[in-house]
């Protein structure tokens, strides 16, 4: 089948990678000739494990290419959009990128075509695209048949393309037979895993998965700040609970909140969406207020302990909002980083994928190249993301070439019991210690 991604961004180019390794003929297209340019090379501009070399399998065999026009989809049955929806000022997915694809759309399109919608959307943005492209069909006088197909994604940064691969789950809204067709035909591979709903239910069921999965981590988060007080251990209440199949034991993980490029802005947008429709929704409301707060609950713990920060070299292990991306955004490591600037810390910091990105933005910080040289001689460090590189730490020889032996574990990574052995005083989230 063929097949063109709009919008080479992690969403497109991980979809794009995905439908070539089941076997379509992909066409990626971006307006961006540097991004087009850089794929053209065979290097992506986000990291992300795996794409490289199957991008590089997939250029080889010619099974995909790259494009900045959008007009070369014309043999292309089913046209994927995954562009951005960021967020507006107000909260409210900005449709201004998937609005303009569906102008050029209608005018370039000259046959049949499934457009299926992958970016993040609110409810009945599928319409408005529709309205869209036989506005611009109008003008031209033509009437070329088009059905829209709400597909949202589901991937989670850092195992993307596993997620593209063999997802848990395939939601498609469409209404037509024949678009159900093709939609089978497009995901062959994994075609048991397809829900085929409503436009409307599908557009619904992206934010509400992640609203509802925001609202674990707030609600864990939030349960963490009273076990400590209690004199309990979050992360074995969270095991507890988790044990009942109905609770289930994911995204428990009690730390400093959740980041990324879709928690913040999805709840945030769904928030809008209540607004718009004069629906409060009070519950969400208070999962992006604890996520907020959780960080500042953090620091203030933290500069408590610390009496103050003023000139004290501190150090930030992890950057990321998570492991294995390259991504800071919204990352709750950055709002330590100003916590600390705030309070005239001198900051080292190290993380294997983030380090580039946020030097822009704090060029204050000492980068260092591992671990071990961001903590030497420091008076207290701080793990913000759970890397591999950072919990595997040698951390009982760290605990020699720090000033001070003083670690705060934003993300319960480490093991408390261990961590007092080697000398270190040792402050999680939620966890109870003497
Ligand atoms: C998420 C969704 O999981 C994915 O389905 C959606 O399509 C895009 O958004 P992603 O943003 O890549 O994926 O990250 P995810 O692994 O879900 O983690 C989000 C944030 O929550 C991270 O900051 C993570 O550290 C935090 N988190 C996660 C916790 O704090 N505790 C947990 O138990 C789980």
């Amino acid at each position: 089948m063929n097949v063109a991604v709009i919008g080479m961004g992690y969403v497109g180019a991980t979809m794009s990678v995905a439908l070539g390794l089941h076997g379509h003929q992909v066409l990626g297209i971006d307006v961006d000739k540097e991004k087009i340019a850089s794929f053209n090379k065979g290097i992506i501009p986000i990291y992300e494990i795996g794409m490289e070399e199957n991008l590089l399998s997939l250029m080889e065999a010619k099974q995909i290419t790259f494009s900045e026009d959008l007009s070369d989809i014309d043999t292309c049955q089913v046209v994927m959009i995954a562009v951005g929806t960021p967020a507006s000022a107000d909260g409210r997915a900005d449709l201004s990128y998937i609005e303009e694809v569906a102008k050029q759309l209608g005018k370039v399109m000259n046959r049949k075509k499934i457009i299926v919608i992958k970016s993040t959307v609110p409810v009945g943005t599928c319409d408005v695209v529709s309205h869209i492209i036989q506005d611009e069909q109008k003008r031209r006088g033509v009437s070329i048949p088009f059905e829209i197909v709400s597909n949202p994604e589901f991937l989670r940064e850092g195992r993307a393309l596993q997620d593209a691969l063999y997802p848990e789950r395939i939601v498609i809204g469409c209404s037509s037979s024949q678009a159900k067709k093709v939609m089978n035909e497009l995901y062959h591979k994994v075609a048991d895993k397809i829900l085929f709903t409503s436009v409307r239910n599908s557009e619904m069921i992206k934010y509400a998965s992640n609203a509802f999965l925001a609202t674990k981590i707030s609600f864990v988060n939030e349960l963490a700040r009273l076990t400590e007080r209690v004199g309990a251990d979050i992360t074995e209440v969270a095991r507890g609970m988790g044990m009942d199949s109905r609770i289930g034991e994911k995204f428990l993980h009690a730390g400093i909140g959740y980041g990324g490029s879709c928690f913040p802005k999805d709840t945030e947008a769904l928030l809008a969406i209540g607004k718009d429709a004069e629906v409060e929704l009070s519950l969400l409301q208070a999962v992006k207020k604890v996520n907020i707060s959780q960080i500042k609950w953090f620091c203030q713990k933290m500069k408590t302990c610390m009496g103050h920060l003023q000139n004290k070299k501190i150090a930030v292990l992890g950057l990321t909002f998570k492991p294995n991306t390259d991504d800071i955004r919204e990352a709750p490591a950055l709002r330590i980083l100003d916590f600390l600037m705030e309070n005239g810390a001198a900051v080292s910091a190290f993380d294997p994928k983030g380090m580039k990105a946020t030097s822009s933005l704090y060029p204050e910080v000492n980068y260092c190249a591992t671990p071990l040289q961001a903590i030497r001689n420091t008076e207290a460090i701080i793990l913000a993301t759970e890397w591999p590189e950072i919990v595997k730490l040698d951390w009982k020889t760290a605990a020699k070439i720090v000033a001070k032996p003083i670690l705060f574990d934003g993300r319960n990574a480490l093991n408390p019991v261990e961590m007092e052995n080697w000398g270190y005083h040792y402050t999680g989230v939620g966890v109870f210690t003497s």
